[in-house]
């Protein structure tokens, strides 16, 4: 699943002992494994050899350039949704032919800026999107491919803040407003209607609502044809889950068996747009405990990472396992020592937690501590709250290591800002 491993009592990630990096770079750090980033990427693409999709990786889950890179060199596309998303995908001279773009909200320059980098295909959320994009294409004077983002108004069964198939989400348009822009097609200037796309949330852990979007789609596409709508490309976005602590997710394998087939009989070129799936567990989030605090409640091990490096837990809930970088029974202390325990960072925030309720050992301060699973919508969610810098990241492949990221300093955090006097 991932290569971060004990090698006797020390973490490492692949050949390299974690406690190692935290040293010569700092904490809190981003450390990445490249095998098991690209592992999964291979993973994936082995699963639908028979299909041979294009797999756009999104770009969002993980958005630093040597990440994107890795998976680029590959063979990956990329799924954006911003001007700085593009901006990132032309810095490290990604196949813009292999860019497909979402987004509710594109605006009049994104749209611009992208049809110029000559993006493969825009993911159109709206009816007034749609018309935007051909007025801008039209003054160009160049052809926009669009697939129009159908939300199929299935719930995905996970967390209600990532849900994006259900009727009262912003994500997409239902298929009846679908069917007329197919229906007016013609009315559309320099647009290329290429297909349909669907996503319907994140981290699902099931293969059946997948199916049932699928299925909605397939009959959907039934009845486009039987109109003489000619269609060509099924996005069906990104989703799949991945193990957090006790979730049983569909293999790459096994949600292929599942959709393969459906995809076959709908017969049209598919597009995948998984983030989390690939990144998720190849990156794991270090830190060291400043202080332990023993309340009346409970205990509270205080580390230097917080809800501004890693906001999942605070914003969903979300469960990241805590592993110690060395075995902490190996150093003398006793079972007895293990107690409830929230891991927290520094931030001023009762929601500023990495771990609640946890067994743990008894941690001290400079003790480490990783973060597991923190690759998908870790860095690339964080803020600087509290005048924190954000992290470094440090990319492994073997027995090397490459800072991929440096630490911000002081200086970072107040670069743009002007002390005026008035
Ligand atoms: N395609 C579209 C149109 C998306 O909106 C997303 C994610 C993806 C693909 C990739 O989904 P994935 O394969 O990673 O599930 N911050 C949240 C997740 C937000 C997902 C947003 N959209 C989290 O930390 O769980």
């Amino acid at each position: 699943m991932h290569d971060f491993n004990y090698n006797g009592k020390e973490l490492y990630c692949e050949k390299v002992p974690v406690g190692k990096l935290a040293a010569k770079f700092g904490t809190p750090l981003y450390v990445y494994s490249h095998k098991t980033l690209v592992g999964h990427f291979l993973k994936l693409k082995k699963a639908f050899s028979d299909i041979r999709p294009l797999i756009c990786f999104s770009v969002k889950s993980n958005s630093n350039l040597s990440i994107l890179k890795a998976l680029l060199e590959r063979g990956a596309g990329l799924d954006i949704v911003s001007g700085g998303e593009l901006y990132r995908a032309k810095k490290i001279g990604a196949d813009a032919g292999k860019i497909v773009y979402a987004s509710v909200g594109k605006t009049k320059e994104e749209i611009r800026d992208a049809i110029r980098a000559g993006i493969f295909l825009f993911n159109v959320e709206s009816l007034q999107e749609l018309a935007l994009i051909s007025e801008v294409a039209t003054v160009l004077k160049k052809e926009a491919r669009v697939c129009i983002r159908i939300n199929p108004n299935i719930d995905p069964h996970t967390h209600r803040y990532i849900t994006t198939g259900t009727v009262d989400s912003k994500f997409g348009v239902d298929l009846d407003t679908a069917r007329i822009i197919f229906l007016n097609r013609e009315n559309f200037k320099n647009i290329k209607f290429a297909g349909l796309h669907v996503h319907i949330g994140s981290q699902i852990t099931q293969v059946a609502p997948f199916l049932a979007a699928l299925k909605r789609i397939s009959l959907f596409i039934d009845g486009l044809r039987k109109m003489g709508v000619p269609l060509e490309w099924l996005n069906i976005g990104g989703g799949l889950g991945i193990i957090y602590n006790q979730e049983r997710p569909q293999t790459a394998e096994g949600f292929a068996a599942k959709v393969v087939p459906i995809l076959k009989k709908i017969g049209l070129k598919v597009i995948l747009e998984p983030g989390r799936f690939i990144v998720g567990n190849a990156g794991i989030l270090v830190a060291s405990v400043i202080y332990v605090k023993d309340t009346l409640a409970k205990r509270f091990v205080v580390v230097d990472a917080g809800m501004n490096d890693l906001i999942r837990p605070a914003l969903y809930d979300a469960y990241h396992e805590i592993l110690p970088l060395v075995k902490t029974e190996d150093k003398g202390r006793k079972s007895e020592d293990r107690k409830k325990t929230d891991i927290v960072g520094p931030i001023c925030e009762s929601g500023d937690f990495l771990a609640k309720g946890r067994d743990l050992p008894l941690f001290g301060p400079g003790d480490l501590l990783a973060v597991m699973g923190a690759g998908a919508y870790g860095f690339s969610m964080s803020s600087n709250y509290n005048s924190r810098r954000r992290a470094a990241e440090v990319l492994v492949k073997g027995d090397k290591f490459y800072l991929i990221r440096g630490r911000e300093s002081f200086d970072d955090l107040v670069r743009l800002e002007k002390a005026i006097r008035l």
